[in-house]
């Protein structure tokens, strides 16, 4: 965008100090950008806002409204938007009263600005989602002169629905929105959304799967879909991002290590690491589709005798006290049992070295006679510290309540049993470089990885298949999910460049497990040098999903809404 637009792109946002701090740079005398001149104006009124640059790709200048300065005002902004859309904002919690604060901040800069600059030149303005946009239909009625763009990510009732109704796809055509609102008691949010859609010059949405929800939710169809990208950074060097894979698995490998060796051991070369994440959505994020294909992939290789191991890893965030102290403890242990080798190792060596150019004979110096007595003891007391013959943990963390994964383990018995060859890893937190266990960030820990696996029931659209694929790792989703969708829209032979995407949309849930299940025992399978070529053809997609590429759809809207907007 700033490629397109220099500066007159610029972003409206919410002021969060602790958040500016590290990504924003402030512009301190105000320029004579277009932007800075309605600041200075928007100052003058009284409003406390901020402008200076977002340090994200691109360096986009960006203005900041502070909300918390707002709260005054408050009442008065709930009754206009009684008075003039029928919103209702009667007992609504905080995070609405901030949406509704800043939604009145953004009503007024453009206001402001459309006075300044609307005569001179087209303006358009982008919202996304219903948290930016309360002030969005006033502007329509005041009829100010601003093309009015607005991008809903998901609905708010599609949400809800999705993880509270069964068979909610069978269902969508005939839910009353206004009577879903009430009962799940997010009549502002719903509302402020519904209106926003139908105000708008144009209305898009990021994926086909959402335009459905759209029409029934919001009562009206999407002008057109624009698809989510990344900024996509792609190395020199072909061969970078495969080299980045063995570097990165090899710190996976090394909890992996620590955590099940105490137990029992397998063959680490023989290991793939397969992955699941997102925010705990149990039934929308697919977990329980992916636990139940675990188990029955479980159950394939043990039968077909297989000598291969899988580690499924869980990431996602519920509530927990600590890591379990057990698993840190592993950690620690193992980190004990390097030094100890290391120290004996270069002991060794010096006297080896010693021995050898002052030996008279031609014999071969016994090397046990080169390790102090002190190093042996401590060798065999962290041995004797480090075997357990408890199972290895299958949570990493005390969790404050059991939830639907630790349930579904116990139940399938998918414990860590040392003949099972699939083991579990159920991470219940993001995962941060500051994390004892991995001390990986979350790319580095996706690039070491073989699969990713999301298999979504309710996605919009889905970032996390689409990170992997710019990683070159090979990926599970769904077409129930955007990204999936998409990906069988534009590509015929995406199966074989390593995306699979599950029936999830005219199979039962059983018969998705099946097909998940072959799926995952299929890639199982694969041998070293075909996993290679599937993550070179899976990171040739990448470009696919750049913004420079996936920008134009967004160019479209935006010609769209200002050709819409004159009479
Ligand atoms: N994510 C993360 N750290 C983690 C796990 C996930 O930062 O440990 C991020 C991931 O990179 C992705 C986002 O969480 O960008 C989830 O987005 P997605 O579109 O998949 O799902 P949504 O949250 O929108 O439902
Ligand atoms: C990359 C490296 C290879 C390595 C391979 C491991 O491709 O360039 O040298 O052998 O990763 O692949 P794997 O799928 O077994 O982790």
């Amino acid at each position: 965008m700033v490629e397109k637009w220099g500066e007159d792109y610029f972003l409206l946002g919410p002021y969060f100090p602790q958040k500016a701090a590290s990504e924003f740079e402030p512009i301190l005398d105000l320029d004579d950008s277009p932007a800075g001149r309605t600041v200075r104006r928007m100052r003058e009124m009284g409003y406390s806002v901020q402008y200076g640059y977002w340090l994200v790709t691109g360096k986009p200048r960006v203005v900041l409204f502070d909300v918390a300065s707002m709260y005054p005002l408050l009442d008065r902004i709930k009754f206009n938007l009684w008075e003039s859309q029928r919103i209702s904002t009667i007992n609504t919690e905080d995070l609405v009263n901030q949406t509704l604060l800043f939604g009145e901040a953004v009503r007024v800069y453009l206001t402001a600005y459309a006075d300044e600059h609307a005569k001179k030149s087209d303006v358009t303005a982008q919202f996304h989602e219903w948290m930016s946009s309360s002030g969005l239909s006033d502007l329509r009625k005041d009829n100010v002169k601003i093309a009015l763009s607005f991008t809903t990510h998901a609905t708010m009732l599609g949400r809800y629905l999705a993880q509270n109704v069964t068979d909610f796809y069978g269902k969508l055509p005939f839910f009353d929105w206004e009577q879903e609102a009430r009962h799940y008691n997010i009549v502002t949010q719903a509302t402020i959304e519904r209106l926003s859609a139908q105000n708008a010059h144009v209305l898009t949405t990021v994926s086909d799967v959402t335009a459905r929800e759209c029409e029934v939710f919001l009562g009206r169809m999407p002008d057109l879909v624009t698809p989510n990208g990344l900024n996509v950074v792609r190395f020199q060097a072909v061969h970078e991002f495969q080299n980045l894979h063995v570097k990165y698995k090899e710190r996976i490998q090394e909890f992996v290590l620590g955590h099940f060796f105490p137990s029992y051991s397998f063959d680490l070369d023989k290991t793939l690491y397969f992955f699941t994440s997102g925010r705990y959505e149990y039934s929308n994020k697919g977990y329980d589709l992916t636990l139940e294909a675990l188990a029955r992939l479980n159950w394939k290789m043990v039968q077909a005798n297989m000598d291969m191991t899988v580690v499924m890893f869980i990431v996602t965030k519920q509530p927990y006290h600590s890591i379990t102290p057990h698993v840190l403890q592993s950690r620690a242990v193992l980190d004990e049992l390097q030094e100890t080798c290391t120290a004996i190792e270069k002991q060794v060596g010096e006297r080896l070295f010693l021995a050898t150019a002052a030996g008279s004979d031609h014999k071969m110096p016994d090397l046990n006679n080169f390790v102090d007595e002190y190093w042996r003891l401590r060798l065999r007391r962290t041995i004797q510290t480090w075997k357990t013959d408890e199972l290895p943990a299958f949570v990493t963390h005390d969790l404050v309540e059991s939830d639907g994964i630790v349930e579904f383990c116990r139940q399938a018995n998918l414990v860590n049993n040392e003949r099972d060859r699939v083991k579990i890893v159920y991470h219940p937190d993001f995962i941060s470089s500051t994390n004892p266990l991995f001390g990986l960030d979350y790319g580095q820990f996706v690039r070491g990885c073989h699969l990713g696996v999301f298999p979504s029931y309710y996605e919009p659209w889905g970032y996390t298949p689409l990170e992997c694929v710019v990683r070159g790792v090979p990926t599970v989703t769904s077409d129930l999910s955007g990204f999936g969708d998409y990906i069988m829209q534009i590509m015929r032979d995406y199966e074989n460049r390593g995306i699979y995407v599950i029936n999830r949309k005219s199979q039962t849930f059983t018969q998705a497990a099946d097909q998940m299940a072959d799926i995952l025992f299929k890639f199982v399978k694969m041998q070293r040098r075909d996993r290679i070529m599937q993550r070179n053809r899976v990171e040739n997609i990448s470009d696919v999903f750049d913004w420079t590429n996936l920008r134009s759809y967004y160019d479209t809207a935006h010609d769209l809404a200002n050709k819409r907007r004159k009479p």
